[in-house]
């Protein structure tokens, strides 16, 4: 199975939670594009096959999206297109001391099921205020769900 990876990141932690879930992907015999800058073109296939997204978004701002993702969330918000052949898994990265606690992920959550997109497993939320293993805690995650639809 391939995945696209699509990275929101402004500092660079998500990158090393994106960075652990290619590793892991590999290992499980999987494949995976990493986009640290994602496009549409990039990730938008005309074909009926299923695309598998694996979206590792932070949050910034007062719950704004991390700079390498926002033209990207922004193409999906404002040309709709049809998310019918995406099968997505989130997570969402955040720091609990902030009232908008890891809202561009669910933001994000919430426009591409409007879109038609399928989720393949329940979002993630990494808190980096008190998580002590992000990258483990993703890779325990993907292993959850990733058996369910490899069969
Ligand atoms: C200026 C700034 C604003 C932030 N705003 C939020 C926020 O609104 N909600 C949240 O959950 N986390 C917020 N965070 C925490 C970041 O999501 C957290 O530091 C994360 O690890 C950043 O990921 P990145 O290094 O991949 O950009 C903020 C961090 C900074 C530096």
């Amino acid at each position: 199975m391939h995945f696209h990876i699509l990275v929101g990141t402004t500092s660079g932690n998500t990158e090393y939670l994106a960075d652990a879930l290619n590793e892991r992907l590999t290992a499980l015999g999987h494949s995976a594009t990493l986009h640290d800058q994602p496009t549409p073109k990039e990730v938008f296939t005309n074909s009926d096959e299923p695309s598998y997204w694996l979206m590792c978004i932070a949050t910034h701002g007062a719950g704004e999206y991390a700079e390498s993702i926002v033209s990207f969330m922004e193409a999906l918000a404002t040309e709709k297109p049809d998310l019918q052949q995406v099968q997505a898994a989130i997570i969402a990265v955040g720091d609990s001391s902030y009232d908008t606690f890891c809202k561009a992920g669910d933001d994000a959550e919430a426009l591409i099921l409007e879109l038609n997109a399928r989720l393949i497993a329940p979002t993630l939320q990494i808190d980096m205020f008190n998580e002590l293993d992000p990258e483990g805690s993703a890779v325990q995650w993907l292993d959850q769900w990733i058996s369910q639809i490899s069969e």
